[in-house]
């Protein structure tokens, strides 16, 4: 089954309006068909209104959080009905670093990505282990509860709306990279708990994607692997140049 490849930027807190602005003018008229691959920025919410006003054809905007409440008294939050409104048609669920220093659980995650399809968000929902579960051998053990978690309550249809990224923990912005075949191994295990969840028809055709240290020389080996379908980047999807490499070379992928 082919995948149509994803590469999903995450620009985390980096840029002011001005760099981000220019950034979106550099690569607009350069990212390939989104017919072919889907080239996604997901910038800090208070970008996204200007971004999406100036996205081409081709380049689509994600946010990297949102709130799992419809509405309500949360003082500082963003709804996926707000994201929504201003034309954002992806969110990052789950980063290892919201997890880590926001009390991101696998309970909050399970409520955004249940709230995301509802609104037709697509959630990129991140899994991933520390260095400590991958030195113990217990990785799959652990992504497997995780993405179990994510996907609780969410049906089949659902399921079919959403991408996963893998990003272990030790390899986000370390330069310490998985390899591909330790990267799409894990990948091909969380594939395997789709399976065993919604059946092939949803394990075939949903994206899982690899971050951590991705950039312009190791992105081609990655993708190279059978179940790797995209990228979630970081550091490297900052600069313009190095974003059109990445997604171009996710277009080779797709030939
Ligand atoms: P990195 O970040 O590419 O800078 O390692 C990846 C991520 O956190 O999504």
């Amino acid at each position: 089954m082919k995948r149509k490849p994803l590469i999903a930027g995450n620009w985390k807190m980096y840029k002011t309006k001005d760099d981000a602005l220019a950034f979106i003018y550099a690569v607009n008229l350069e990212v390939p068909d989104k017919d072919i691959v889907e080239s996604v920025i997901c910038a800090p919410a208070i970008f996204l209104r200007d971004l999406v006003k100036r996205e081409g054809e081709n380049l689509r905007i994600g946010a990297q959080n949102m709130h799992y409440a419809e509405k309500g008294a949360y003082t500082g939050e963003i709804s996926a009905a707000m994201l929504k409104s201003y034309g954002v048609d992806y969110a990052v669920i789950g980063h290892s670093e919201r997890r880590a220093y926001y009390n991101e659980t696998d309970e909050t995650v399970n409520l955004k990505v249940l709230t995301a399809v509802k609104e037709n968000i697509t959630p990129i929902i991140c899994v991933g282990e520390s260095l400590d579960t991958r030195e113990a051998g217990t990785t799959d053990a652990f992504v497997k509860k995780q993405v179990e978690k994510a996907y609780l309550n969410v049906s089949k249809a659902d399921a079919l709306k959403t991408v996963i990224a893998y990003e272990p923990i030790w390899a986000i912005g370390t330069g310490r990279t998985a390899t591909p075949e330790q990267a799409n191994e894990t990948i091909m295990g969380i594939r395997q708990v789709i399976k065993q969840i919604y059946g092939s028809e949803v394990s075939d055709s949903l994206r899982i994607l690899y971050g951590g240290s991705v950039n312009t020389k190791n992105v081609d080996s990655l993708l190279a692997t059978s179940d790797i379908d995209g990228a979630l980047v970081g550091g490297a999807s900052l600069d313009p140049q190095s974003y059109l490499t990445l997604v171009k070379a996710a277009l080779n992928k797709a030939k």
